[in-house]
């Protein structure tokens, strides 16, 4: 396995795999490594020729008094993590060749970026949507992988990808989860006992939110009051947002034609938790 810290040594690794007929697949992330990456590792594995990593705390992403700063960093471990599912290169650039003193160019998917997250965290999208257009230039993937566990996330860089013409095919993963229901992420390590227990109402209000779905319910307002009660119930939870949304709009909606995205964001303590379900008739 090659590790690259240069953007441009990058670029000349990827056009070599290119100009020998391979397809490459690709999984950005900002490290601290878990199941929910590596599911997307295994999958960019399953269906590449060579499948590229991307190690990089992206600072830009990250509002004043967020956790830039103490966000887990561990690349000898996140390195070895990617060796062992076969990873052909990780991809760990310096913020300073990322972002070099002259660097002007952001790149901003407008209104989707100030729904949901985009409200507590201004800012937050444009420098997602920039160091993934970025990193689109520097490894030229075929496909790239990304979960549904950050959903708004992953339809703001489908729209970039398709309004700016860029031809990566964008593939989605499903959210990988703890076994007591807690999405896995970075974050998690944040959490003391007591809080991490608190954590799991999050997946249990979306769970209950998807039973009412499937037992016929289709106004959000009650879906959205039975979210809201089960959180409530935890004394360490601060509730950022619980959406009922349009998938592809984000838009919120009051009644569900077809599909939805509900969504919750809460603080407890300093840890900012995001989770989604996507509410969908079942087939038959
Ligand atoms: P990061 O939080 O490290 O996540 C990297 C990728 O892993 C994202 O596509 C995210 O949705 C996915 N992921 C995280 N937890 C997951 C889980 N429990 N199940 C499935 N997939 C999961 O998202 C970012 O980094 C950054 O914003 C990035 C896209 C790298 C740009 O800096």
């Amino acid at each position: 396995m090659e590790i690259l810290r240069k953007p441009e040594e990058m670029t000349a690794w990827s056009k070599r795999a290119a100009r020998e007929g391979k397809t490459i697949g690709f999984v950005p992330t900002m490290g601290a490594l878990h199941e929910g990456h590596m599911s997307l590792i295994r999958r960019a594995r399953k269906e590449n020729d060579v499948v590229v990593v991307s190690i990089f705390v992206n600072p830009t992403q990250f509002g004043p008094g967020e956790d830039y700063d103490r966000y887990p960093r561990c690349f000898e471990k996140d390195a070895k993590m990617c060796e062992a599912e076969r990873v052909d290169a990780v991809f760990h650039p310096a913020a300073e060749d990322m972002y070099p003193e002259d660097h002007r160019t952001f790149v901003e998917v407008c209104e989707l970026s100030n729904r949901l997250c985009g409200i507590s965290r201004p800012g937050h999208f444009r420098g997602v949507t920039t160091v993934v257009a970025k990193l689109f230039g520097i490894v030229r993937p075929d496909r790239a992988y990304f979960g549904m566990k950050d959903a708004q996330q992953l339809v703001i860089i489908e729209r970039m990808n398709r309004d700016l013409c860029m031809g990566v095919q964008i593939v989605r993963c499903e959210t990988v989860r703890e076994p007591d229901g807690l999405a896995m992420s970075s974050r998690n390590t944040y959490l003391s006992a007591a809080e991490r227990k608190q954590a799991l109402a999050i997946s249990r209000a979306l769970k209950e939110c998807e039973a009412r779905f499937d037992a016929g319910e289709r106004k959000t307002m009650p879906l959205l009051k039975v979210m809201g009660d089960i959180l409530a119930r935890e004394p360490d939870i601060e509730v950022d947002y619980i959406a009922v949304a349009d998938p592809i709009t984000l838009d919120d909606i009051s009644t569900i034609e077809n599909e939805a995205l509900a969504a919750i964001a809460v603080y407890i303590g300093k840890t900012r938790l995001i989770d989604n379900v996507t509410l969908r008739p079942k087939k038959g």
